[in-house]
């Protein structure tokens, strides 16, 4: 290699996947598609969210949420519960919310405190007000290629390939994380994309090697920065799920699960953190409830990306 070459490649930075401008460009949208929405219901979506107990990092996503919907023109209903609330009342708050015409959207904020069954809460959901994709049926729709509504953060991130790449048929994926709300439904959505797919966890030999063969990586595990920039195959797009918080140089910082800056010299393009899939979480829900509320009310839903 010249010296020109090796220096061009030492130099190499990733474009930076820009999730905060791509989610205002969706919202500007949605805004508008709120309005079409109106214009045939005399009503505006409305998405119901529902938080149990006081965690502050919920409670700041929860606000977070109502205010967004409420900015592109949707009725929020937020249901702000005790703490000690019991199945049978969250269950008939849900079953409520499944028979208010005014609700097109149903999120319960999780984690629910540890006296109460989640997966029997998110199935008492009616599926097609399930705007965090959670539900069985929605899972199923998704794994059968059949439509329903998905996951918000993949939904996000898939959003923020398909910006990036363009197609993505033929590319070799690996989702690391196998979550439900994230790492499955992300690995199905890239299936369904033509990618080839491997999805790595906790209990997966040679994690390094496997990531260094892929295309696209989504890191999904919240282990602060721990793939390292020289795992990434140079020219591989990146795209980093996690958020932690850290302490670095004595100041609190919120970074993902790759190493940002090491990556960046081998990547084509790496989303931020902050700055990347964060912001496309919440814009995805909103185009749930927009996606819900369309199809919920017999109207062709647009399409927004
Ligand atoms: N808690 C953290 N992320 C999420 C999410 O996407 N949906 C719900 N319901 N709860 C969460």
């Amino acid at each position: 290699m010249t010296l020109e070459a090796a220096t061009r490649e030492r130099q190499m930075t990733a474009d930076i996947i820009d999730g905060k401008g791509y989610a205002a460009g969706l919202g500007d949208r949605i805004t508008q598609q709120v309005s079409v929405f109106a214009g045939h219901t005399g009503r505006a979506p409305g998405l119901a969210v529902v938080l149990v107990g006081s965690d502050p990092a919920s409670e700041v996503y929860v606000r977070s949420k109502g205010r967004t919907a409420r900015q592109l023109g949707m009725e929020s209903f937020e249901h702000v519960l005790p703490e000690d609330t019991t199945q049978e009342d969250l269950l008939a708050l849900v079953d409520r919310l499944n028979t208010d015409e005014t609700v097109d959207g149903i999120l319960v904020q999780l984690p629910l405190p540890r006296h109460l069954d989640s997966l029997a809460v998110i199935k008492a959901i009616d599926p097609a007000k399930d705007v965090d994709g959670l539900h069985p049926v929605n899972a199923g729709y998704l794994a059968s290629g059949l439509p329903g509504l998905v996951s918000c953060t993949p939904l996000g991130c898939l959003m923020l390939l398909k910006s990036s790449l363009g197609s993505l048929a033929g590319l070799d994926a690996i989702v690391v994380g196998r979550s439900i709300l994230v790492g499955k439904p992300m690995a199905q959505l890239l299936l369904a994309e033509n990618c080839t797919v491997t999805m790595a966890h906790s209990r997966t030999r040679d994690l390094a090697g496997k990531i260094g063969q892929a295309d696209i990586v989504v890191a999904a595990v919240g282990s602060a920065e721990m793939i390292k920039g020289d795992w990434i195959k140079p020219g591989a797009t990146v795209i980093d799920v996690g958020t932690s918080r850290v302490i670095r140089d004595g100041a609190k910082r919120l970074v993902g699960d790759v190493d940002f800056a090491s990556a960046a010299t081998r990547a084509r393009a790496i989303t931020p953190v902050p700055g990347g899939v964060g912001p496309m979480t919440i814009m995805s829900l909103m185009h749930n409830t927009l996606l819900a509320a369309f199809r919920r009310a017999d109207l062709a839903a647009p399409e927004l990306w």
